[in-house]
């Protein structure tokens, strides 16, 4: 529950030029957005990040992202300009105002030394100095469940939540300044401030063991960072897959996959890609094409009978509904939280976006879970509700936060400071 001294939607009147740089997921963006109202003029560049970038220095993974924005600046012919820049940062961080945050623990497989504990504006400003040859002025450090808010409150007011369900998996809200312990900015108009709940490390202190199985335990086991990120590991698309190999390496040593024979394939951990979920439950349950084209010619095991893929595909959905089930329930409490009159919910991220039933499953959760409708509740309402009237809220594909929100952070920020 991370205060992010973001206060203020966007009103949709926001202009001018922004950088943003997006650190978080598998890549590692540079943009360059035009803001104009409600039209967005976007430019991007998508840089790898290695493995052993990610796992090296901090010196070595902020001298990589120096080196990508030169290159994407000099590129779009904006290597002189100082343009403010919005940082999405995918990471918990305290922050100790809206430029400034601090690291408290690298997740989804980051784990660069040196940068825990310290000032990522800072290290990506020293970064730059080291550099040479353009400047930067950070104005917002975001994370991106925020951006993801910003970028759809700025079409749709009722947004007072965004969720991030991608490699890692994490939420933020509008809350009311009175009920944050943490605050320590001022007590001004709007006496908002949105939250980054950080609910992937929901369970941390042990209150999700009883649900949690032997797989999610494996797979935690043999992960870079043991004992952290519990509910973020049932429901994210850095491990979905992997939950699945888990499920079927079970399913083969009881003899009933396979033959019970363990192709090797599946011995080896992350060989099951998530993206091999999506793709095998977007397919009707009659046809077998993609499940079989994934299992013959991607995992190279060319005798699966009729029944392997049946077993597969239910342990994709097994996986799927159950990381589904548990997104939908965390919104429902921080929707019941709120009470607001209406709720839209921002979401972003690969598993939601590719997932072809995800977003259904979600909502039939969320129905069950978020209170009705005040009037519909009422012993003798004015008139009768249509199903879909009972509940007040909505979930919506809010597409770029990382990029168009962090802008958009820029622009209220420079915009309240001017
Ligand atoms: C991880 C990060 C969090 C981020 C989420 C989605 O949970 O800790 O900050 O929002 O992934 O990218």
């Amino acid at each position: 529950m991370l205060p992010t001294y973001v206060r203020a939607v966007p009103k949709g009147t926001e202009q001018g030029k922004f950088l943003a740089l997006d650190l978080g997921g598998t890549n590692f963006r540079v943009l360059l957005i035009d803001l104009h109202g409600k039209h967005v003029k976007m430019s991007s560049k998508i840089f790898n990040v290695p493995q052993e970038v990610m796992t090296g220095t901090g010196e070595g993974l902020f001298d990589h992202i120096a080196e990508c924005m030169h290159r994407f600046m000099t590129a779009e012919g904006i290597v002189d300009q100082v343009l403010p820049l919005g940082f999405t940062f995918s990471f918990p961080c305290r922050q100790l105002g809206l430029a400034s945050a601090i690291l408290l623990k690298w997740t989804k497989g980051f784990k660069a030394s040196g940068v825990e504990g310290q000032d990522v504006a800072q290290l990506l400003r020293d970064a730059v100095k080291r550099h040479g040859g353009f400047s930067v002025d950070i104005v917002a450090v975001v994370n991106d469940t925020t951006g993801t808010l910003m970028s759809c409150a700025h079409s749709t007011p009722s947004c007072y939540m965004g969720l991030i369900i991608g490699t890692g998996c994490n939420a933020c809200y509008m809350e009311r300044i009175e009920n944050v312990e943490l605050w320590d900015g001022d007590n001004d108009e709007p006496r908002e401030v949105i939250i980054n709940m950080e609910w992937g490390a929901f369970g941390d202190n042990g209150v999700l063991e009883f649900i949690r199985t032997e797989f999610d335990r494996t797979l935690d086991e043999q992960s870079i960072n043991p004992g952290n990120q519990l509910y973020e590991k049932m429901m994210s698309g850095m491990y979905l897959g992997e939950l699945v190999r888990l499920v079927l390496v079970k399913l083969c040593e009881n003899g009933a996959l396979f033959g019970g024979k363990l192709p090797n394939i599946l011995k080896k951990k992350d060989a099951f890609y998530t993206k091999y979920v999506s793709e095998i439950e977007g397919e009707r349950e009659e046809h077998y094409t993609k499940c079989m084209k994934i299992v013959r010619d991607e995992l190279g095991i060319p005798n699966a009978s009729q029944e392997d893929l049946n077993l597969i595909r239910d342990a994709c959905a097994a996986v799927s509904s159950r990381a589904a089930y548990l997104a939908g329930i965390g919104c429902a409490t921080v929707i019941n939280h709120m009470q607001r009159d209406k709720c839209t919910v921002g979401v972003d991220g690969s598993v939601y976006k590719y997932h072809p039933k995800f977003h259904n499953l979600m909502v039939e959760c969320m129905k069950q879970y978020v209170d009705k409708r005040i009037e519909a509740k009422l012993a003798r309402p004015i008139r009768k509700f249509g199903p879909d009237e009972l509940y007040n809220f909505n979930l919506m594909l809010s597409e770029d936060g990382s990029g168009k929100g962090a802008a958009l952070v820029a622009a209220v920020a420079s915009h309240l400071a001017s």
